[in-house]
């Protein structure tokens, strides 16, 4: 059987650089007929440069990109709406313009998939956005389209197994604004986004539209494939989405603060999250970050962020207490996930100073937050500065430093543990300028 086209859609707004790596990453990973993918990028008024300049990449001429651009910026939901209202082909596959895919993607299967089932209304791709979810493991036969395909779960030439989402689950986020392909009749039957919100409050909005009709007579149903229940794209943006779900749960954070970079809560101020990033961005390709003191994910996130594409490992290392605040290392992942850097993180529940005892390999960005005891600092000191590479940063937060304004005792025995360090090995350091509570030293030798 023929394959339909489908229309490519990328929404984007003044980002040159992430939509770049996103084109590559579809040219690349997915799989389907070139004559039957038309590229549409949906363009929110970024101004004429912007689009003279995605133009003029000539390793996208192939593509034929098309635009549609809105007659003046109006938001998500407005750009979208307009976007889709020019397309005409059946089929549109989603995704926004910093989403890396990080795999191979056979468009083909999606689509046999929805041919043969005329009552999916979109797939997923992304992942789904929730606590929990309740799904049905149903199978298709798409040997009319690709008899040789198996789906490595079932194994069976020519039939593909999909979950489709129960309109009874119990989180609205069963629709989100995560990469997806479905039906122009997909917005027929659920209506358009909501225009003229913050992106938060549009994917909230239309989450509960969707999850309200889901359970009318033939309303298009929702699928994923199992494979794809995996964060399989890196959101390498900045993360502008607040959703109920997420106040929901940052409830629980007591009174952390979020980070307006990332969205992750935590207690660096901004300036010390920009030092974080700023110093996690000039970590060389593959190198080491280890962060002690992890918490809710704030600084993780800002180390993840500043280092992202160049193969940098980012360790977190904290007791990860199962406390009366739940399980601090799923909380931890979870907010990672959000922000969009679910798979970055590799995680060390325990003691710092034993963890350090058997950690083997030099390190390029150390930060420390964990315990802020004059014993504990001098510990972790002990156990992890020494691995630090020549040319290697460590970074102390909560300290007494001179341009931190608002200090208390914890800041000074933290301070004292540095200064008693210095003392014996200061020799080996330069102390670089403090910024709020955080002090910073290079490993000159
Ligand atoms: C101030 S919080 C870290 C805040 C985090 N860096 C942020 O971005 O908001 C301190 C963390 O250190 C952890 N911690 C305290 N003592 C520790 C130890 N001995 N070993 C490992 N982690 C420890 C605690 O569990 C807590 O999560």
């Amino acid at each position: 059987m023929d394959f339909p086209v489908v229309t490519i859609m990328v929404i984007t707004y003044k980002r040159l650089n992430e939509i770049q790596q996103t084109l590559d990453a579809l040219r690349k990973h997915i799989s389907y007929p070139a004559d039957k993918l038309r590229w549409l990028i949906a363009d929110d008024s970024s101004g004429a440069d912007y689009i003279e300049s995605i133009k003029a990449l000539k390793r996208f001429k192939a593509l034929n990109l098309e635009f549609a651009v809105t007659p003046a910026n109006g938001g998500w939901g407005r750009n979208v709406n307009h976007a889709l209202s020019q397309i005409e082909t059946e089929y549109v596959f989603q995704i926004e313009d910093d989403y890396l895919l990080r795999k191979p993607l056979d468009l083909r299967a999606g689509i046999a998939l929805m041919e043969t089932k005329p009552e999916i209304g979109m797939l997923r791709y992304r992942g789904i956005a929730g606590t929990h979810m309740v799904t049905h493991l149903m199978e298709a036969d798409i040997s009319a389209y690709l008899p040789d395909h198996q789906d490595g779960v079932h194994m069976v030439p020519g039939k593909l197994q999909y979950c489709l989402l129960d309109s009874g689950s119990p989180t609205a986020y069963i629709y989100s604004n995560g990469a997806h392909l479905k039906r122009r009749s997909f917005h027929q039957f659920y209506g358009v986004y909501p225009e003229g919100q913050k992106l938060g409050a549009t994917e909230e909005t239309f989450c509960y539209t969707v999850k309200s009709a889901m359970k009318l007579p033939n309303a298009p149903a929702i699928a994923i494939l199992p494979d794809w229940f995996y964060m399989w794209f890196e959101h390498i943006g900045q993360s502008y989405q607040l959703t109920e779900e997420d106040r929901g749960e940052r409830h629980m954070m007591g009174a952390a603060p979020y980070s307006k970079i990332t969205g992750v809560p935590g207690w660096e101020t901004e300036h010390e999250q920009n030092l974080l990033l700023t110093l996690a961005r000039k970590v060389p390709p593959g190198g080491v970050i280890v962060e002690i003191g992890s918490e809710w994910g704030m600084s993780a996130s800002l180390l993840c962020y500043g280092s992202q594409q160049r193969n940098i490992a980012v360790h977190c290392v904290d007791l990860f207490p199962n406390d009366y605040r739940g399980d601090m290392m799923a909380h931890h992942a979870h907010n990672l996930r959000t922000a969009g850097f679910g798979d970055r993180v590799i995680y060390h529940r325990g003691d710092s100073g034993n963890v350090g005892e058997f950690w083997d390999g030099a390190i390029d960005l150390l930060f420390i937050d964990g315990d802020h005891s004059f014993n504990g600092v001098s510990r972790d000191i002990n156990a992890w500065c020494g691995h630090i590479k020549v040319g290697g940063i460590v970074i102390f937060h909560d300290t007494a430093a001179k341009s931190n304004t608002n200090i208390h005792t914890l800041h000074i025995e933290v301070s004292q543990a540095i200064d008693a360090w210095q003392k014996q090995d200061g020799a080996h350091w330069r102390e670089l300028p403090s910024v709020d509570s955080m002090r910073v030293f290079e490993r000159i030798e």
